[in-house]
């Protein structure tokens, strides 16, 4: 009896300016199983959106990019095919059928002068030098972390995908701990600290390279994080930018300080978007247009306050329904303090107002 060989049924699916050959059974939201064959989710094209129009601001600088984790060669493609200018593209993953598939989107999308690999990524970040790097792991990226790094040409730029956002969250402490060598915190707000977490994570792996990383945009949305950092060399700019790590601590009520000291941390204390950059990101015609309210968030909150309250937070200690988001901006805005809402909650609201005046002004008249 001859080997019985199981052959995935592929089907075409269209995302952004590419079609691509995919799993028929592929993902179509949530995070996934990691399977055998070639992985495809079509939940993540927002990040993939996302990264085409980090990518498109920041190409000038930049000759080589990998896409390193490919799968079917999706992100990859499609930088080749929506981000006008001319570096050489490599796609990379070291599992057989992803590498033929990939071979084969390539060809069909009629991209020419593409390199792809067929290697485990730390081996091939061990032997070639990039300027923009994408690790898109199943999980944490922190594996490959510290050889992205090491492989990029500075400045460049790193984009690192997480979906272990549990740990990070705070449900899995010991896990935090264990892979980003940082406390987290359960709450309303633990998305931002995640993002956080993960952010000087990569800080602080860059600094024992002399190498100083910024987050030039962080995203959380369902299932994962995707941040992006731009990466420049010198012992000093290292020192700079570790200068910015922190902790968040609650020293009374519900008051949140970031301070070098804290319950929560080490983690990434400054900006978590890079205003240039979201200035000169524009959202393609073939993109779905809920970006432009993202980016229009992420504008908002990149100059504001870190962390943030949540409108359901006043409500519970008021005993009250919860303000609408207009009204919560008004009332503090009028008082004199900057509101400004947040990416990491829908209800969330991040202001230079205490809880104490948050609670007084808020409360119903
Ligand atoms: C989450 S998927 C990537 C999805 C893809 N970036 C996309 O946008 O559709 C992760 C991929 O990494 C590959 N992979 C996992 N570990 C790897 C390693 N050490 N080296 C190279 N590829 C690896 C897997 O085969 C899988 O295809």
């Amino acid at each position: 009896m001859g080997t019985v060989t199981h052959v995935e049924e592929l089907i075409p699916v269209q995302e952004g300016l590419a079609e691509v050959l995919v799993p028929a059974d592929h993902t179509r939201r949530g995070p996934g199983k990691v399977r055998g064959g070639p992985f495809y989710n079509a939940a993540m094209a927002t990040p993939r959106h996302i990264s085409v129009l980090v990518l498109t601001v920041v190409a000038a600088g930049v000759r080589r990019v990998l896409d390193g984790l490919a799968s079917t060669g999706i992100q990859g493609i499609r930088f080749g095919l929506e981000v006008a200018a001319p570096f050489e593209l490599t796609l990379n993953d070291r599992r057989r059928e992803s590498y033929d598939l990939i071979r084969n989107n390539v060809v069909r999308n009629g991209l020419a002068d593409v390199r792809v690999h067929c290697q485990d990524l730390n081996a091939l970040l061990a032997t070639e030098r990039f300027d923009y790097v994408d690790v898109d792991p199943f999980g944490s990226p922190a594996p490959f972390t510290e050889n992205a790094l090491r492989a990029l040409r500075p400045p460049g730029y790193l984009a690192v995908t997480a979906t272990d956002t549990a740990p990070l969250a705070g449900t899995y402490p010991k896990t935090c701990r264990r892979r980003y060598d940082s406390v987290p915190i359960r709450g309303p707000f633990r998305h931002e600290m995640g993002v956080r977490i993960l952010a000087g994570f990569v800080l602080r792996t860059a600094a024992r390279l002399e190498l100083a990383v910024r987050p030039l945009l962080s995203v959380w949305r369902e299932h994962y994080y995707k941040l992006f950092f731009h990466v420049r060399s010198g012992a000093r700019r290292a020192d700079a930018a570790l200068a910015q790590l922190g902790h968040v601590s609650f020293p009374e009520g519900k008051d949140r300080v970031m301070g070098s000291e804290g319950d929560a941390g080490p983690l990434w204390a400054g900006p978590l978007h890079d205003q240039n950059l979201l200035g000169a990101m524009r959202v393609r015609e073939h993109m779905p247009a809920f970006l432009d309210r993202l980016l229009e968030t992420w504008r908002a909150e990149a100059t504001a306050p870190a962390l943030f309250y949540t409108t359901d937070e006043v409500a519970h200690h008021l005993r009250i329904s919860p303000p609408s988001m207009v009204e919560t901006h008004r009332r503090l805005a009028e008082a004199g303090f900057v509101s400004t809402r947040t990416s990491f909650h829908p209800k969330g609201f991040k202001t230079n107002a205490g809880w104490e005046d948050v609670v007084r002004l808020l409360r119903p008249a």
